[in-house]
C-alpha cells in the first residue's frame, strides 16, 4: 500500500463522524483532499462545511459542496485535519500547508477534532518536521532572531504569502520537549500570528492509515 493509499484509508473512517444535516469543519492538505472527494458522494446528507483555505474552498465547491464562512455558522460538531506530526498524546505539528492559522481558528470553534493521518506521521517526540509560525510581514525579522534566542533555527519559506496575507518561518531544531509551554511561549512574541503546535488544543482522535488497517488512538 502506497502512503497515499493509506491517506485514503484514514479519510475514509473519519466519513463516521459525519452526521446529517451537519455542517463540517474542513481543513487542508493532501490527506483532507481525500477526505473532501469523499465527503462529496454524501453531499446530500449534510449541510455544508466551513473550510480552512482557498485550496479546500475551491475544492469542496469544485465538488458542489457549499461552503459557509465560520461567522455564519456558528460552533461546529466536528473538524476533520490532516497533520504533519502527531503523538500518542494528540499534540500536532500543523502547517506544511501554510493554512496553519485557519486551521487553529476552526479547530477552537470546533467540539470535537478528528485528525487524520498515514503512520508516518506518529512520532514519540515533536519537532523533526519544522514548525511553522505564520508572523506578520514587517515582524519577520524581529521574530527570527527572538527564535533564535529560543535555540531554534528559522527559515523563511520565501515566496510563500498565506491566505491572511502573512509570511511563514519554520523553525528547524527547536527543542519541543513541553508542547503546550512551547505553544504559549512562542504565541507570546509580538508579531506571531499563529504557531503551528497543536497542544493546548490538542486533536480528540486521531486515526491513522496503517499497512495493517485503521488504528485509532483517543
Ligand atoms: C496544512 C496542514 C496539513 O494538514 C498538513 O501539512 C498535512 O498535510 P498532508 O495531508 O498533505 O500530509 O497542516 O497547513
Amino acid at each position: 500500500m502506497s502512503q497515499d493509499d493509506l491517506k485514503r484509508l484514514a479519510a475514509k473512517a473519519a466519513l463516521e463522524y459525519v452526521e446529517e444535516g451537519s455542517i463540517i469543519g474542513v481543513g487542508t492538505g493532501s490527506t483532507v483532499n481525500h477526505f473532501i472527494d469523499q465527503l462529496a458522494e454524501m453531499k446530500q446528507l449534510i449541510d455544508g462545511a466551513v473550510s480552512s483555505s482557498e485550496v479546500s474552498t475551491e475544492r469542496m465547491k469544485m465538488h458542489g459542496i457549499q461552503v459557509y464562512d465560520l461567522n455564519a455558522s456558528g460552533p461546529l460538531d466536528l473538524y476533520v485535519d490532516g497533520t504533519d506530526e502527531a503523538t500518542r498524546f494528540l499534540h500536532l505539528i500543523k502547517g506544511g500547508g501554510g493554512a496553519l492559522t485557519r486551521e487553529k481558528i476552526i479547530a477552537a470553534a470546533s467540539k470535537k477534532f478528528v485528525c487524520i493521518a498515514d503512520d508516518s506521521k506518529l512520532v514519540d517526540r515533536l519537532g523533526t518536521f519544522p514548525l511553522p509560525v505564520e508572523v506578520i510581514p514587517m515582524a519577520r525579522s524581529y521574530v527570527a532572531r527572538e527564535l533564535v534566542k529560543l535555540g531554534g533555527t528559522p527559515m523563511w519559506r520565501e515566496g510563500f504569502t498565506t491566505d491572511n496575507g502573512n509570511l511563514i518561518l519554520d523553525i528547524h531544531n527547536l527543542d519541543i520537549m513541553n508542547p503546550v509551554e512551547t505553544e504559549r511561549e512562542l504565541n507570546n512574541i509580538a508579531g506571531v500570528v499563529t504557531v503551528g503546535l497543536f497542544a493546548i488544543r490538542p486533536a480528540d482522535l486521531l486515526i491513522l492509515g496503517t499497512p495493517e488497517g485503521i488504528k485509532t488512538i483517543q
